[in-house]
């Protein structure tokens, strides 16, 4: 099964696309978690990519394309993935959609997780990350065993970069203008499906499970 995940910054695609790949066994690909890796690592991707990232601008087309399809080439995604801030943009969705035309295969839901704008600026001043493994969690929503410590990794959680209240209003305004046509593209498609993102996390994970099976 070939899964994308489309919603604004902070409607919480990150937190469903994990229970997604660990219900149904297949990769959780972010692509903001693969530049954050390399800004972590210092590789020169990590580099340019956090020059956009931290005005909250997307990063060049270029540059995104070509690490998420040899990522997709990869062994382990044979039998589906789910696809965590990719296409984010209508060309990187045209993209896609040859790469997958030519090995004769396709997309199977685009599920568009829906939060309006106004509880997106809390979530995303609430958020945490793992600085290890980019695991996330909400200091009042979804909180973390230990504060301030990963459950899954043991390491230390931080307030993302890009989630400083300066940055957050630009990305959501690049969201609306930039990715949100997206929405239309996979509905004239016939693969878009929607669900509430302002429900507990679980109740939304249902409605996604509820849509897969
Ligand atoms: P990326 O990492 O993809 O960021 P994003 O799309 O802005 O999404 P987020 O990770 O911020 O939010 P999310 O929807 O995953 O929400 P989450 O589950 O964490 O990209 C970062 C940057 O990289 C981009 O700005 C861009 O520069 C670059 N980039 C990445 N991909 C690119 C591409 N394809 N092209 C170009 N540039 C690209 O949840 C948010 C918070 O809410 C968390 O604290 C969570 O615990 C909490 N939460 C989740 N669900 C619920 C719930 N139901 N109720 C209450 N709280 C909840």
């Amino acid at each position: 099964m070939k899964i994308i995940m489309l919603g604004a910054p902070g409607a919480g695609k990150g937190t469903q696309a994990k229970l997604i790949g660990e219900e149904y066994g297949i990769p959780h690909i972010s692509t903001g978690d693969i530049f954050r890796m390399n800004i972590k690592n210092g590789t020169a991707l990590g580099m340019e990519a956090k020059g956009y990232m931290d005005q909250g601008l997307l990063v060049p087309d270029e540059l995104t394309v070509k690490i998420l399809l040899d990522r997709v080439a990869q062994e382990d995604c044979k039998d589906g993935y789910v696809l965590d801030g990719f296409p984010r943009t209508i060309p990187q969705a045209e993209v896609l959609d040859r790469e997958l035309d030519g090995l004769n295969d396709r997309i199977d839901f685009a599920i568009d997780v829906d939060v309006p704008d106004e509880n997106i600026i809390r979530r995303m001043s609430g958020r945490r990350a793992c600085v290890s493994c980019g695991a996330t969690y909400h200091i009042e929503y979804i909180r973390p065993k230990q504060e301030g410590i990963c459950d899954d990794c043991g390491q230390e959680l931080v307030l993302r970069d890009d989630d400083r209240p300066e940055t957050v209003g630009k990305r959501l305004s690049v969201y609306h203008e930039q990715t949100q046509p997206l929405i239309d593209f996979y509905q004239q498609k016939g693969i878009l499906r929607t669900v509430d993102g302002t429900r507990e996390m679980e109740e939304v994970f249902a409605e996604i499970r509820a849509i897969l099976d």
